[in-house]
């Protein structure tokens, strides 16, 4: 599929509204490194979660002239703050349907977890709102394929936000070209055909709060990092040859691999931001103190538990459901101590996006 093919002009006459929520994901194999429009510079893994959700429902309402015009609610109020990155979302998007400049949005948002939580809520947002676009853009093309709105979803929530791309199905999706997975494109993400062992069914994530605040470094600033850092030929042959052995792990259920692989692609996400110019840290000293607990812990219970992290300091504590008890146990007993007022969040692999 090449970008051209992405372009729809149609005419649909009248208003239409729409609500969509939209889950969070969280790589395994991580995306740091973008070019062009928004484009990776290597694939990426993710689950996909279930209770991390944006809910956001857009009225469309047919206007005069092709100015930009939307207005924003988040949680019923005007969030100026969020204006910026919506506004380019539109403008990047708007060339792949040109309707959209034809009417007034009115776009309402609502996120399940606390926006001042530490999660990031981009992927959310963005594919909630690209979802409420295409859902629009529908009522234009109504024998549209189940396959075509999920590759027009994807395509349109990376012009948001790369992870986004990533927020469009379940219970996982590769985005980036990979030999490792067939089909699998740079302009938008896919769900993996292949089998995956059981084990992963309902797998949970317990995010960690260690920090509450607002990302330290944006991840534009983090992306734009990666042009001319000295270790970024041999990431991004990392991520090619680790995307390869987690679809391996993820079909056999290898459990130790798939901790192996995990837990690298956390690590080398934050060397590459500790060895960049400029360098920075988003680790803080809890996030340290909980991956040695978690490391203890999985010795002597032998428990396949494993941590991922995001462009965050919080920690992704991630292990299949049957081990509940015991990890949750150890997490309020351990872990718990390190977080922020004590606060995490029960989160686990989910389906996806659904329309409200
Ligand atoms: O989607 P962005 O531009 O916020 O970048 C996300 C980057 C990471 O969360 C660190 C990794 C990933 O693949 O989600």
């Amino acid at each position: 599929m090449i970008q051209d093919e992405f372009v729809f002009a149609s005419h649909f006459e009248g208003e239409y509204e729409t609500q969509w929520q939209a889950p969070s994901n969280i790589a395994l194999v991580k995306y740091w490194g973008k070019h062009g429009e928004q484009l990776p510079r290597n694939p990426s893994l993710s689950f996909t979660l279930t209770k991390c959700v944006t809910t956001t429902s857009v009225n469309f309402s047919p206007k005069q002239g092709r100015e930009m015009n939307f207005d924003f609610l988040f949680d019923k109020i005007k969030q100026p703050y969020f204006r910026p990155k919506i506004e380019q979302f539109l403008d990047r998007i708007t060339p792949y349907f040109p309707v959209l400049a034809e009417h007034h949005l009115s776009i309402s948002s609502h996120n399940s977890f606390p926006h001042s939580s530490g999660i990031a809520s981009s992927a959310s947002a963005m594919a909630a709102l690209a979802l409420c676009i295409v859902d629009f853009e529908k009522q234009h093309h109504p024998n549209w394929s189940e396959e075509a709105l999920l590759q027009k979803s994807s395509f349109l929530a990376r012009l948001g936000s790369g992870s986004a791309a990533r927020s469009i199905a379940g219970p996982m999706m590769v985005w980036g070209e990979s030999t490792a997975f067939l089909g699998s494109s740079d302009l938008y993400a896919i769900v993996p055909e292949n089998e995956w062992h059981p084990i992963f069914q309902n797998f949970q994530d317990t995010v960690l709060i260690v920090d509450k605040g607002q990302k330290k470094v944006s991840s534009t600033l983090g992306h734009g990092i990666m042009n001319g850092h000295p270790f970024a030929a041999q990431r991004f042959e990392q991520a090619n040859r680790n995307i390869a052995a987690l679809k391996n792990a993820l079909n056999t259920g290898d459990l130790d691999q798939f901790i192996d692989i995990t837990e690298g692609e956390a690590m080398s996400l934050h060397a590459l931001m500790m060895t960049s110019q400029p360098r920075f840290m988003l680790m803080q000293p809890q996030t340290v103190a909980i991956i040695q607990k978690i490391w203890d812990f999985r010795a002597e219970s032998q428990l396949p538990l494993c941590f991922t992290l995001d462009a965050g300091a919080n920690v992704h504590l991630l292990y299949p459901k049957q081990d509940c008890i015991s990890v949750m146990d150890f997490i309020k007993n351990e872990l718990c101590s390190f977080c922020q007022n004590g606060e995490y969040i029960e989160d686990q692999v989910g389906n996806g996006p659904q329309k409200m």
